[in-house]
């Protein structure tokens, strides 16, 4: 891409102040800029800072299938390429590059997925895992309908693997998110059923992720757990001794649950989030997030203040602005404390608290 200017150019710390609940007096988060790049397509560049998508904006099971056609490589069988590459166990496969997470236990490995975050929370590894393994699933179903040609089988595992994400975000996910009422307001509920299908698609719209929503949609930070958890039952294997519940700051980076009882973490722990419910969707973020990010050596960060922070550097402009531009809502300049009418009373406080 020639568009990026430079790699991570600048930084902007986040300086505690002192008195700090947690962080120690002195502390000082380091936090590279993210990845800038000229705003206008390269054609008509404005001036000002952009950034870049690291994966495709659509809902294409690119974190899947990887976002170019030199990733899918890597990701697919290099023997039997109608499947995506599992390792022991039906893992992800391993990533070469072991700074690419923490590993503590000999003979496990860091792993690679359509998206570099796979190895962020050993949660997330598992959703990666999940559809992995459902196209796997899927190239064996066909096989067992008859169909033999390698490429064909893969594309049309894809094909059906990318469908039911989509059917899980809009039909299953939004709706529960924003509601079936907001989702049909806005014509955003797949209908048809099993008899027709969606005619709704229009080419001629930017399906860029708009700047701010990569920020706004941090709001899944709200659910983040301070603990991760293998679902107990059949507690089976030899490392029985090694607990099912661990506190997230240790589960970081670390791939370890997923090797666990016998290599049955991924399942474990996805049994485990359906059956918990996460918290709140509201404006705290956990202990385990909020302090303990990327707990290392005594170092950590603040991921709620790494979204304000990145709000910053992203230039997104203020929020009653962006519901006046975005949303064409008339909202008052918030120039007193009193024209904040979108908070409560409780969150007003809080913020004077805070900000001059
Ligand atoms: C344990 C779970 C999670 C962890 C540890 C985590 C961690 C992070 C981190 C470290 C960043 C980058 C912060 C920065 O430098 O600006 C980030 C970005 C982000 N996160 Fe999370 N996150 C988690 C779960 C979620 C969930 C559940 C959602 C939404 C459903 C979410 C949405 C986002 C979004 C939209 C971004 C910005 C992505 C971008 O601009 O490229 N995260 N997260």
């Amino acid at each position: 891409m020639s568009f990026i200017l430079n790699n991570r150019d600048q930084c902007v710390p986040i300086y505690v102040p002192n008195g700090d609940s947690f962080f120690p007096n002195g502390t000082c988060m380091n936090v590279p800029r993210s990845v800038p790049a000229l705003d206008g397509y390269c054609n008509t560049p404005t001036g000002s800072r952009q950034q870049v998508n690291k994966i495709t904006s659509y809902i294409d099971g690119s974190n899947v299938y990887g976002s170019s056609a030199a990733e899918l490589i890597k990701l697919r069988d290099p023997n039997f390429p109608e499947y995506m590459a599992v390792s022991l166990g039906k893992n992800l496969p391993p990533n070469n590059d072991t700074s690419a997470c923490t590993l503590t236990v000999q003979g496990e490995s860091c792993s690679i997925a359509g998206d570099s975050r796979v190895n962020v929370v050993p949660s997330l590894g598992s959703y990666h895992t999940l559809f992995v393994q459902e196209h796997n699933r899927i190239v064996n179903l066909l096989k067992g309908l008859g169909w033999t040609d390698s490429e064909e089988l893969f594309q049309e595992a894809r094909k059906i693997n990318i469908a039911q994400i989509q059917q899980i975000t809009y039909n299953e996910f939004l709706s529960w998110f924003l509601t079936r009422e907001v989702m049909n307001q806005n014509s955003l509920l797949i209908t048809g059923g099993r008899t027709s299908y969606f005619t709704g698609y229009d080419s001629t719209i930017n399906t860029d992720i708009a700047n701010d929503f990569g920020i706004a949609y941090r709001i899944g930070h709200s659910w983040i757990t301070n603990q991760m958890q293998l679902h107990t039952d059949f507690p089976e294997t030899s490392d029985i001794n090694d607990p099912d519940v661990k506190n997230i700051e240790n589960a970081y980076l670390n791939p370890h649950m997923l090797y666990m009882r016998g290599r049955t973490g991924a399942s474990r722990m996805l049994k485990w989030m359906t059956e918990t419910k996460c918290p709140r969707t509201d404006r705290f973020v956990e202990d385990g997030a909020r302090n303990k990010l990327f707990l290392k050596n005594g170092v950590s960060f603040d991921l709620a203040a790494l979204n304000i922070n990145r709000g910053r550097d992203h230039g997104i402009p203020p929020y009653w602005k962006y519901r006046t531009n975005l949303c064409g809502e008339t909202l008052a300049d918030p120039s007193s404390w009193t024209s904040l009418t979108w908070h409560d009373n409780i969150t007003i406080e809080l913020l004077k608290s805070v900000y001059q």
